[in-house]
């Protein structure tokens, strides 16, 4: 049961870019020369994990090139790491592909933490996107909402990652999944699945330290971005959300759990015709206390009139700091208003006003 939790809806200003540094390539593996089909029907998999070798042994700066013309059908494939290089290099120019589920299914027993693409324990990586993109071809895997269903590509234990430019789509489960990393920019990245396809979340961090998302859009059916336990310093930039839940932080202390989420910085970020905004989600029985919250700059509109719920458990959130906000309803004749509970802090030039239900 979600007891404490806090939510704004609304719309914010459009999003920024930033440039990216050129990378020097010195020796590339082509997964083609390694026997890939690239035809979109064979397993690609071995091919993939061979050239993967290869790169992961090169001492100067390999790349791993998954060339234009092709379309890779791969699963359960884990580029793993520690490699010789202290920056690596992965190109994707053509098109990779989850088979299909009966495909996927075939002789194995899928889980919730099962996946397209592992990157373990690999440092210094750069993966650069353009021109390619990888279909989770998640619409039969969506039909049954409690099966378990694999996500697109996993980063565990990663430090130094730099992604840039990659599109991901239609995912089982989760769209990008990053755990245990310390250190990575992912710019420029768009994700795409229905409004209504089920947990398709569109990054899930956990574990992870000094990760940034930024200049990148993803609307799918469930979280945008989903900050879980152990996270911090975490900037969220320049994201266009919706369809979507919102970004979250949370759900934290899940079977009691002690989940710690700290220094998360969400700025400049368009949230449109999502569930939620910017909102923390905890379960009670694990006794997570929420403080140090600022929710500044939230300018739009509300489908629903409760436009800001602070709703804490009774042993409360503290400091929470509403500044320079204006979000009015969309529902006729129902203006917006602030809903709290066991909430403390302070509220300015906040429209709807939560300055008679908020405490000192
Ligand atoms: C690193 O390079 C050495 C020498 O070429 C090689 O024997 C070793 O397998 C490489 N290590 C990895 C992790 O690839
Ligand atoms: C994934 O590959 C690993 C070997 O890398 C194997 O042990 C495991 O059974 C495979 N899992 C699935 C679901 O195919
Ligand atoms: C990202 O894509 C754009 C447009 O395709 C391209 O101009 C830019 O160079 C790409 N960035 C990198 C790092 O390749
Ligand atoms: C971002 O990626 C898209 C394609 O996915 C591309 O069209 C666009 O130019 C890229 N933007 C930048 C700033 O690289
Ligand atoms: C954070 O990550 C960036 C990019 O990977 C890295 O350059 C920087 O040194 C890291 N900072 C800290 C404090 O770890
Ligand atoms: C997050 O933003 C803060 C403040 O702008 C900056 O100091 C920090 O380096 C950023 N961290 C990451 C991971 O981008
Ligand atoms: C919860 O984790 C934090 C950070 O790791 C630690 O400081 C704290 O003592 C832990 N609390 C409990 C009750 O285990
Ligand atoms: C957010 O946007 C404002 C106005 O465009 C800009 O001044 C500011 O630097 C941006 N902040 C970040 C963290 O990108
Ligand atoms: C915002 O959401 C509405 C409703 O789904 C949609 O019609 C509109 O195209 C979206 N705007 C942008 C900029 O994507």
């Amino acid at each position: 049961m979600l007891l404490s939790y806090l939510l704004i809806l609304v719309f914010v200003s459009p999003c920024l870019c930033v440039r990216w540094p050129i990378q020097i390539q010195d020796s590339s593996y082509n997964v083609m020369d390694f026997g890939a089909h690239g035809d979109g029907n064979s397993d690609d998999s071995q091919a993939f994990l061979s050239a993967w070798q290869k790169t992961c042994e090169t001492q100067d700066t390999p790349t791993l090139v998954i060339p234009a013309e092709g379309v890779f059908m791969v699963k359960n494939t884990t580029l793993k790491g520690p490699c010789n290089a202290t920056q690596v290099n992965i190109q994707l120019q053509g098109k990779i592909v989850a088979p299909s589920k009966d495909a996927w299914e075939k002789g194995v027993t899928i889980e919730d933490n099962s996946f397209l693409i592992m990157i373990s324990h690999v440092n210094g990586l750069a993966v650069d996107g353009t021109g390619g993109q990888i279909d989770g071809l998640g619409s039969d895997w969506w039909k049954c909402r409690t099966c378990p269903r694999p996500k697109v590509i996993n980063f565990e234990s990663c430090n130094d990652v730099k992604v840039n430019n990659l599109t991901i789509t239609n995912s089982p489960r989760a769209h990008i999944s990053v755990d245990y990393c310390k250190g990575a920019i992912f710019s420029n990245i768009s994700i795409y699945a229905p409004g209504d396809s089920p947990n398709t979340d569109g990054f899930d961090i956990h574990g992870s330290s000094n990760i940034s998302i930024q200049d990148s859009t993803i609307q799918t059916g469930d979280d945008c971005i989903a900050i879980n336990g152990g996270c911090s310093y975490i900037n969220v930039t320049g994201v266009f959300c919706g369809p979507g839940h919102g970004i979250s932080v949370g759900s934290l202390g899940r079977n009691g759990a002690n989940d710690t989420v700290e220094q998360v910085y969400v700025r400049n970020c368009t949230f449109n015709n999502t569930q939620n905004g910017a909102r923390i989600k905890t379960f009670e029985n694990g006794g997570i206390e929420v403080s140090d919250v600022i929710f500044c700059g939230f300018h739009g509109t509300s489908a629903k009139d409760l436009a800001i719920n602070l709703a804490c458990s009774s042993s409360g959130c503290f400091n929470i700091v509403l500044d320079n906000i204006e979000i009015v309803s969309s529902l006729p004749g129902k203006p917006a208003y602030c809903s709290c509970s066991n909430a403390h802090g302070t509220s300015t030039s906040t429209e709807p006003s939560c300055s008679n239900c908020l405490m000192k």
